[in-house]
């Protein structure tokens, strides 16, 4: 996918490779690291890494521990500098970046530890300034870092250069910004244990690295990475700066990629084929920012948008506005099972069999809630054999205040039941647990069960507001999540054989799953790939091959209607009706009060992306309806 004409790649001002899956990614990266270091160790020299922490470098390290294990990659020669660290926290603080460093690379590699620095979280305040001083001169001394390895927040920053950072700042002490504390609250089980402020090196220092290898996963820094390659440099998006940079390049994924114009707007950076899709995305898109409903564009409106190819090569605008408008249309279906006795020619779903085995994956409780919560109940309601399967139980993110409650009820409960001292030994020892635990102390396998326990009882509860019936709601408790934590899972052959195997016994007619787009180190990301690899392992099977399979909307944001193949409309009871089953997810609540529009529940996300996506349709000229669910049918040539 990198061979685009540098024509397509006109707006970028950063190099930027694209590539199906972070894996391919990671090994090209990787294996210049490699290089690097063979090359140094020839000559007798050092090899000067720059290190990055979060989701993102995960599986370039894990690789690089790949190449020392089984291909004999010696690190032996190798100085690191790591970017930051968050202020107050500890080298054994589980949620610290040095923490983070020595469980995913250093204990794993055969670098010298005196020739590892990442900086100190717990210098003292006014020590600060000579610390961070001292730290710019050690890279000075090493020569200079060779790679920097960097990830980009949401925010816009590099290492902890928030939006405000200066080109030429250096190493020092800053704070961070609210975006990236409220990214960083799942780690930390919520926002208020955040820390405020981090050490980070600058913009300057970054900018001094001989070359900048910036990585990107998922659809979450879609938008921001558009900003920082294509817009101008800026200090309110610290990564434009990275602009300046004569050996910079950035390795991203498809679904990271998706804002920059070349697939964005592909038709405005070179001629293109126009497919069926392109032309309704090229169509959807010229409506929407002219804000005119489909069917009054005028050939004008295409010639003056850069869309007079479209009208040369294939009519007038009247035949391409009908065309496109039928197109929309034909995605809306109050039957997301199909209609039965119903032509099913222009129809997302086909009739036949009336009544469909559908088989919905959610990875952790909520998630397919929150994309299809209205569209499960349809589906209940004409009287389709649902089975609704949680992937994984969600234990890690119950917060140990939920548990607490829960243990004050079994405690009332037991109070007067003498007999079950079993049962009350096993109270006791995880009301211990909970007084004694420090907030970020790993749970004992004991209490994060009883955390799972409740998010099921609240899953139950919100399946029984669909209409379904416990013996239709599976938890399928995955061992890469129950063995895991977040950004170390690692999935096996045994999470795909559970995945297939109940395929398998349920051969469903419909599969809806999520994550396509997701970040692929999340337990979204890391679901999705395991069932779209068991359900390559079924492929051969007769029910597979008539199985239509159904991606649902994550919270992250509204689908435009032209990447939507089928949008369930819901009533606004039936919208109340979804909120009412949200809600009894209590204790995914965010922490923290509701602070303006970034923040707010997932609940409150969905809620005004089934609304947006219904007043899009509408301002394209289609039905007005309350909220709309969307969907698009999952190709196989999509990367895993
Ligand atoms: P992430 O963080 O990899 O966890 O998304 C990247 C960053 O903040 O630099």
């Amino acid at each position: 996918m990198d061979s685009l004409s540098s024509e397509a790649e006109q707006y970028e001002r950063i190099g930027t490779a694209v590539f199906q899956s972070s894996d391919d990614a990671v090994r090209l990266v990787a294996g210049s690291i490699a290089r690097l270091i063979g090359e140094r160790r020839a000559e007798g020299r050092t090899a000067v890494l720059g290190l990055a922490t979060g989701s993102t470098p995960v599986k370039l390290y894990r690789e690089l521990v790949r190449l020392h294990n089984d291909e004999g990659l010696s690190f032996a020669n190798v100085v690191t500098f790591n970017l930051d660290e968050y202020y107050g926290l500890s080298p054994h603080h589980p949620e610290s970046y040095r923490y983070f460093m020595q469980v995913q690379v250093f204990n794993h590699l055969d670098i010298p530890p005196e020739n590892i620095h990442v900086p100190d979280g717990l210098v003292p305040r006014s020590e600060v300034f000579g610390y961070c001083q001292e730290y710019e001169r050690k890279i000075v001394a090493a020569g200079g870092i060779d790679i920097q390895i960097l990830g980009i927040g949401r925010s816009g920053h590099i290492g902890f250069n928030e939006p405000g950072s200066a080109v030429d700042s250096r190493t020092r002490m800053v704070a961070l910004d609210r975006l990236t504390r409220r990214d960083a609250a799942r780690d930390f089980r919520g926002e208020e244990n955040v820390p405020a402020y981090a050490i980070t090196m600058g913009v300057g220092t970054i900018l001094e690295a001989k070359e900048l290898v910036l990585l990107a996963w998922g659809e979450s820094k879609a938008a921001i990475l558009r900003e920082a390659i294509e817009g101008p440099q800026i200090d309110t998006v610290p990564a434009s700066f990275l602009q300046r940079h004569p050996n910079c390049r950035c390795y991203i994924d498809e679904a990271a990629a998706r804002e920059l114009t070349r697939f964005r707007s592909r038709w405005k950076v070179g001629p293109v084929d126009w497919t069926p899709l392109l032309i309704r995305k090229a169509i959807v898109s010229l409506a929407s920012d002219l804000n005119k409903p489909v069917l009054r564009l005028r050939d004008e409106d295409y010639a003056e948008n850069g869309l007079a190819t479209l009208i040369l090569e294939t009519g007038s605008a009247y035949s391409l506005n009908i065309r496109v408008f039928n197109e929309l249309q034909h995605t809306i279906t109050g039957w997301p099972g199909g209609k039965p006795n119903a032509d099913d020619s222009n129809r997302p779903v086909p009739a036949v069999p009336a009544q469909k085995r559908v088989l919905v994956f959610g990875p952790e409780p909520l998630d397919a809630e929150l994309g299809m919560a209205g569209t499960l109940h349809r589906l209940r309601r004409h009287q389709h054999e649902v089975t609704f399967v949680y992937l994984t139980s969600g234990n890690l993110g119950m917060p140990d205040n939920e548990a607490r409650m829960a243990i004050s009820l079994l405690n009332e409960l037991s109070a007067d039941r003498p007999a079950d001292s079993q049962g009350k030994s096993r109270l006791a020892q995880l009301t211990d647990e909970l007084e004694k635990k420090a907030p970020f102390d790993e749970d004992s396998p004991a209490l994060r069960q009883f955390k799972g326990v409740i998010r099921k009882a609240e899953a139950r509860a919100s399946c029984h507001v669909l209409g379904l019936d416990p013996s239709q709601v599976l938890f399928l408790d995955l061992p890469f999540y129950e063995k895991g934590r977040y950004r170390q899972f690692k999935s096996t052959d045994e999470d795909v054989t559970a995945i297939r195997q109940l395929c398998q016994r349920i051969q469903p007619h419909q599969i809806y799953l999520t994550g396509s787009g997701a970040e692929p180190g999340s337990v979204s990301g890391i679901s999705f790939r395991l069932v779209v690899l068991a359900l390559k392992e079924c492929g051969l099977e007769t029910w597979m091959k008539a199985c239509q399979v159904w991606l649902y909307a994550s919270g992250e944001r509204p689908w435009s209607p032209h990447e939507i193949d089928m949008a369930v409309p819901l009533s606004p009871a039936e919208l109340a009706l979804k909120l009412d089953c949200l809600y009894h997810h209590r204790s995914q609540r965010s922490q923290t009060p509701f602070l303006g529009t970034q923040s707010g529940e997932s609940w409150q996300q969905a809620e005004n992306n089934n609304r947006s996506t219904a007043q899009h349709y509408d301002r394209l000229g289609l039905a007005e309806y309350e909220a709309i669910e969307s969907f698009r049918r999952h190709k196989e040539s999509e990367a895993v």
